[in-house]
């Protein structure tokens, strides 16, 4: 008997079209208004069609946003911390109505990937999504300055998926929720931890992995890929780091790669929230959530991505968090620790902030062993030659 773990709400939700009923779909489209959309709506489109998202069936109608919003839930009361919404300009609403469908196009390749059921069109107030979502409405903050770009009119309702962004590169490390789940049924793991990172995996990562390794079957490697802010490595480069670190310290049948082609909000404790919901929804019974989770700058506390789980119950999450705290190298201990572990003082232990990190390896240098194993530091320095990317294509 399958041991996956219940997705969000019950139901792993499935809205892409395929066969005939695409070909009809398709056929209609041109006959419909047009949504031109951006990659980061495509890449929602997609999670939402596969499933990642369950249970939103679409981008969300002007009831459950403000609700997300203000508490953290759907209007029904099911969790769900990061509004989904598809903005579109005043002038392409004035093209919809309630009730009639809509097609969504990608606004570079002019394919068209979806249609939208629109139930809903509202105007969103974007400085309280701010100050709720990312609490803070400082335009520095990148998710706020995305937000805050987005036209403030949002089309909600259900969607059918039609086509699907196709991968550059790395295309045998994208599954569906589906695939992953029949792959971890396969190998008989009945405990998985996921582990969301935008970074490359550094040793502080390494050992909260494998401290999580130490009581479940397995790990799923399930590292962001979608858009990030432009001084973040690029997925490519990191892909590279990944393989080279899995291939060296880790035991191939416990551990397995996949990405997460989401766009990365930087809303640090919501965002906690919404990736461990998805990684569940990937079929992980268990996630890892350590310091300053999916933060940036100062905007949040070390530990508010963890003390945020305390405002739902167990059931409601589903999956269990794995909170842990800030991971170093110990000089004196002579290994990795966190202060939970360790007895020295602070300046026994190795620190080295991301702005050092990336001025040793631009000079060629690699950081010490004991912060990044050499094969990762060696993929990353050949990588500072290639521009920085956004996303993994
Ligand atoms: S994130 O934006 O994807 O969260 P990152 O890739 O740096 O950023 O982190 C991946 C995961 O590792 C997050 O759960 C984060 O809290 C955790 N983490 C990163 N560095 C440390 C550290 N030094 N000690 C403990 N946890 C850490």
């Amino acid at each position: 008997m399958p041991s996956s773990i219940a997705p969000h709400g019950g139901t792993l939700i499935n809205r892409l079209v395929t066969g005939s009923e695409r070909d009809r779909l398709l056929a209609k489209a041109g006959d419909l208004p047009q949504i031109r959309i951006n990659n980061w709506a495509i890449s929602d489109l997609d999670l939402i069609g596969v499933g990642a998202f369950s249970p939103l069936t679409g981008f969300l109608n002007e009831e459950d946003y403000l609700s997300v919003v203000e508490r953290m839930r759907l209007a029904d009361g099911t969790v769900w911390s990061i509004p989904v919404t598809l903005a579109v300009e005043e002038a392409v609403a004035e093209e919809l109505a309630v009730g009639k469908q809509a097609a969504l196009v990608g606004e570079e390749d002019g394919v068209v990937y979806g249609l939208i059921d629109v139930t809903s069109i509202y105007k969103a107030d974007q400085q309280l999504e701010a100050r709720k979502v990312f609490k803070t409405d400082d335009t520095e903050h990148p998710g706020v300055q995305k937000l805050l770009t987005k036209p403030s009119t949002y089309v909600g309702g259900p969607v059918q998926v039609l086509n699907r962004p196709k991968p550059a590169k790395f295309e045998d490390f994208y599954y569906d929720p589906a695939e992953t789940r029949r792959i971890f049924d396969e190998k008989n793991w009945r405990t998985i931890v996921g582990f969301q990172t935008r970074n490359p995996v550094h040793r502080a990562h390494e050992y909260i992995q494998k401290s999580a390794m130490e009581i479940v079957d397995a790990l799923f490697l399930n590292p962001l890929v979608g858009e990030t802010k432009s001084d973040d490595i690029s997925a490519d480069v990191r892909m590279k780091s990944y393989l080279v670190l899995l291939e060296n310290y880790y035991p191939s049948d416990r551990a397995f790669l996949g990405v997460f082609p989401a766009a990365m909000r930087y809303a640090g404790p919501r965002e906690a929230i919404f990736h461990a919901l998805v990684r569940k929804n990937y079929g992980c019974t268990h996630f890892i959530v350590g310091r300053d989770h999916a933060g940036v700058g100062d905007y949040y506390g070390t530990y508010e991505a963890q003390e945020i789980f305390s405002n739902f119950t167990p059931e409601e999450i589903g999956i269990t968090p794995l909170f842990f705290e800030h991971s170093f190298y110990c000089t004196k201990c002579g290994n990795m620790a966190s202060s939970k572990t360790c007895p020295h003082d602070k300046a026994d232990h190795l620190h080295l902030s991301g702005t050092k990190v990336r001025a040793l390896l631009r000079d060629g240098q690699c950081p010490p062993q004991e912060f990044t194993r050499p094969e990762v530091a060696k993929v990353l320095i050949d990588g500072m030659s290639e521009p920085v990317g956004t996303s993994a294509q």
